[in-house]
């Protein structure tokens, strides 16, 4: 029996100002709280080490990285980059940037691999689109994206996977507590028969309009190890809840 303790990650994705950096004192004060889960939040780039100076105990990280350690990539920044900046996590492969930036399942590992050799925690997203689901595909696409994008495991550094159905994210439509039950299920079958014990000790994330109403009804569902949260972490109104979910299941 493996015993995960749970993970609430926000992703503020491209929102969030100076002024915004106001919530995390309360979103502080309830991880603090919450005896037996993680707290973490991804703001944009510009906003990190100012959230570094107000995290009181919740983690800070970034939304990307780039696989390369330096060199000419504008725009971009390194996991090396992060972790001086104080980062503690990075996400990689967010179907946004899968789909925004035409990032590939290879370009994804890479970036996966860097991210972990550098030492910060890596969230890799996977997840499938609206037609996926409908035709019966969504677990057959997802472990095909999965299986390419995994990096390979590092002692020191720890690997999560976000499982985040396209459909449901920034919709208001999540997925049911049998939708996930099915697809957490076939991804822990994937990361135990690659990866063998350390498999079973990956955290799975789901992700796709959380929020305070759903949350505890997902987190209830076998191998449904956290959440990776878009709108409601904007706020402490609407994350505390989200984290007190956590704590109690
Ligand atoms: P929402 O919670 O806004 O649906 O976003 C989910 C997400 O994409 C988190 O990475």
């Amino acid at each position: 029996m493996h015993v995960r303790r749970k993970l609430v990650a926000g992703n503020w994705k491209m929102n969030g100002s100076r002024a915004a950096l106001a919530e995390l004192a309360p979103i502080a004060a309830a991880a603090r709280e919450a005896a037996g889960v993680d707290v973490a939040l991804c703001p944009p780039f510009t906003l990190i080490t100012l959230a570094i100076a107000r995290a009181g105990g919740i983690s800070i990280g970034a939304q990307d990285c780039h696989s390369a350690a330096s060199g000419a990539h504008t725009g971009n920044v390194s996991a090396a980059m992060l972790v001086e900046a104080g980062a503690k996590l990075v996400i990689v492969g967010h179907s946004e940037r899968r789909q925004d930036q035409c990032e590939s399942d290879d370009f994804v590992r890479d970036k996966a691999e860097a991210a972990l050799a550098a030492g910060l925690q890596t969230i890799l997203c996977v997840g499938e689109v609206e037609e996926e689901r409908v035709a019966g595909t969504h677990c057959q696409k997802v472990l095909y994206q999965l299986d390419r994008s995994l990096p390979e495991l590092r002692a020191d550094a720890e690997l999560v996977i976000a499982y985040e159905p396209i459909w449901a994210i920034g919709t208001g439509r999540t997925a049911t507590p049998a939708d996930a039950i099915e697809m957490h299920a076939v991804i822990r079958e994937q990361l135990a028969a690659r990866f063998g014990d350390a498999g079973q000790r990956i955290r799975i994330l789901y992700g796709g309009s959380v929020n305070a109403a759903n949350a505890a009804g997902l987190f209830a569902c076998d191998n449904v190890d956290g959440a990776l949260v878009g709108g409601a972490s904007l706020t402490a109104e609407a994350f505390v809840p989200i984290i007190e979910a956590a704590a109690k299941s």
